[in-house]
């Protein structure tokens, strides 16, 4: 089966985020099991940079609207899985963010990008982009993407397509004007198709027109059924709940593995965990903390609402002044950076904040914490969590999407089944009461050895999840197959 996997970013030439793992990760996952998966990717400086170093060249070149395309063929970084590159440099050759500008303003064009993106995508999929490979699939990946089956749509023997959320909360919604300007028919301005409380939405294009949608989690499809979770878009989806599925997202788990990261000095794993004492003395040393024993919560990510790190900026002056330490890595919006600073400067030894993005000091933190916390007010999947469990690290995470799916807590499940700690309540207090469970079990080290050995002998690895998107392959090919009978 030749699926198209078409992804606005791909780890490692372009990351804001989890998609960007799982774009890599599934991908590779799949061809390993035979399937001859190729990913799209918007030409970004980085990608057709890596690119010609790799000595490859390009495939073909045309001519879409106003616009010269060329399509380049590579590898991605590391791995056997061909990537091709839509290079439009008035679109893609930005340097930075792919979403935003300097001053983190959205591109004002981010509806063209993304449109001609979809346009080849969909030109590939039918025959005419110039190249001789064709898929049977089109698997496309949150709003960047959504375009793309709508363009399929009138083709009677299009190949199938699957149209995966990874995150409901970004829609790409855009005005009228824009809708006209990209010149799409006017016959899709209706409730029914991309029109959005009388604006236009990219998602709506890949929840309505695909033949399957999924999401990262069984637990956040059924929560974006719900007024509470939907964005909006709960009744389409309700609508839609035959083909929604739920697919819990693997971790590469090569790169995440303790007993061979080369991010650490010290290696440990679930029958040996002496050395996770040393990661942790380590990682104070890197990070001017004062070496001791007091218990070390870290967290990372976007520092988002998403994430719930106000509630986490609400309860660290008490767990400071308790004598907990913080490491937190991440970026984000002001409104979250400017108190975390405040609290780094009140609190230097206890409490180390590292603005930005630095992915072997994620590997450390990951190894050297006692705790890991996911307060976030949503989570489709989220991967922090999944880390932290195969490292040892036990997390504390709000019971929502895929943080429920994958973190099992004492109070639910006892001891022999828990890996961690859930909250239910969406606030401080509860984030509170969890961290003070976790603190309170820290101190029974047998109990808490069952709890890190439980989290680390589960298998996260993309091995099953890649066979259940491949099952959901081969279900939509027969059904095509049916229809077209
Ligand atoms: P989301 O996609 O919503 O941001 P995920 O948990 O799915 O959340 O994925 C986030 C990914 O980005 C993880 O691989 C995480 O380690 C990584 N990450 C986020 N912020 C940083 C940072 N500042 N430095 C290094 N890695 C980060
Ligand atoms: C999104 C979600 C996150 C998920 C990631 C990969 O960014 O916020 O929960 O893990 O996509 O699917």
């Amino acid at each position: 089966i030749r699926v198209l996997f078409a992804t606005s970013e791909v780890y490692p030439l372009v990351k804001t985020g989890g998609l960007a793992d799982v774009s890599a990760s599934l991908p590779e996952a799949l061809c390993r099991l035979e399937y001859d998966v190729q990913i799209l990717l918007p030409g970004y400086p980085d990608a057709l940079k890596a690119a010609r170093k790799a000595g490859s060249r390009r495939k073909s070149r045309f001519q879409v609207g106003q616009y010269s395309v060329s399509l380049w063929q590579t590898r991605l970084p590391g791995t056997a899985v061909t990537l091709w590159l839509v290079d439009c440099p008035p679109l893609f050759d930005r340097p930075g963010n792919p979403y935003k500008n300097e001053e983190g303003q959205d591109w004002w064009d981010n509806a063209h990008r993304f449109e001609l993106f979809a346009r080849v995508g969909a030109m590939m999929a039918t025959g005419e982009a110039g190249i001789t490979w064709q898929p049977d699939l089109v698997h496309c990946n949150d709003w960047q993407t959504g375009l793309l089956p709508v363009f399929l749509e009138p083709y009677q023997d299009r190949p199938g397509t699957v149209f995966t959320i990874h995150n409901l909360a970004y829609q790409g919604v855009f005005s009228h004007e824009t809708f006209r300007a990209l010149g799409l028919p006017d016959s899709l301005w209706r409730l029914e198709q991309l029109e959005f409380y009388g604006q236009l939405s990219f998602i709506k294009g890949g929840l309505v027109f695909s033949d399957r949608i999924t999401t990262v989690s069984p637990g956040y499809a059924r929560e974006i059924q719900s007024p509470e979770f939907g964005c909006g878009l709960d009744g389409l989806l309700r609508y839609r709940q035959s083909v929604l599925t739920g697919i819990l997202n693997g971790i590469d788990s090569r790169v995440w593995n303790p007993e061979t990261d080369p991010e650490l000095a010290f290696h440990y794993g679930r029958d040996h965990l002496k050395n996770k004492a040393q990661c942790k003395a380590r990682l104070q040393q890197e990070l001017g903390l004062e070496v001791n024993g007091d218990p070390l919560l870290g967290f990372i990510g976007r520092l988002v609402e998403q994430k719930g790190v106000d509630w986490l900026i609400t309860v660290m002056p008490e767990l400071l002044q308790r004598g907990c330490q913080f490491v937190i890595l991440g970026s984000g919006e002001a409104r979250f950076e400017e108190p975390l600073k405040l609290l780094a400067r009140q609190w230097p030894g206890k409490m180390s904040l590292t603005l930005g993005y630095n992915e072997g000091l994620s590997h450390r933190i990951t190894a050297g914490c006692d705790l890991f916390l996911m307060p976030s007010r949503f989570e489709p999947c989220g991967l922090n969590q999944m880390y932290s469990l195969r490292y040892g690290t036990l997390p504390v995470v709000h019971g929502v999407g895929g943080l429920s799916d994958t973190v099992n807590d004492p109070l639910e499940v006892g001891v022999d089944r828990a890996n961690g700690f859930r909250f239910g309540e969406p606030n401080a207090p509860a984030l509170l009461a969890a961290i003070d469970r976790a603190l309170k079990g820290l101190g029974k080290r047998k109990q808490w050895r069952r709890l890190q050995s439980n989290g680390m002998a589960i298998d996260y690895s993309w091995n099953q999840r890649a066979r259940d998107y491949g099952d959901l392959y081969q279900s939509i090919l027969k059904e095509r197959h049916y229809q077209l009978q």
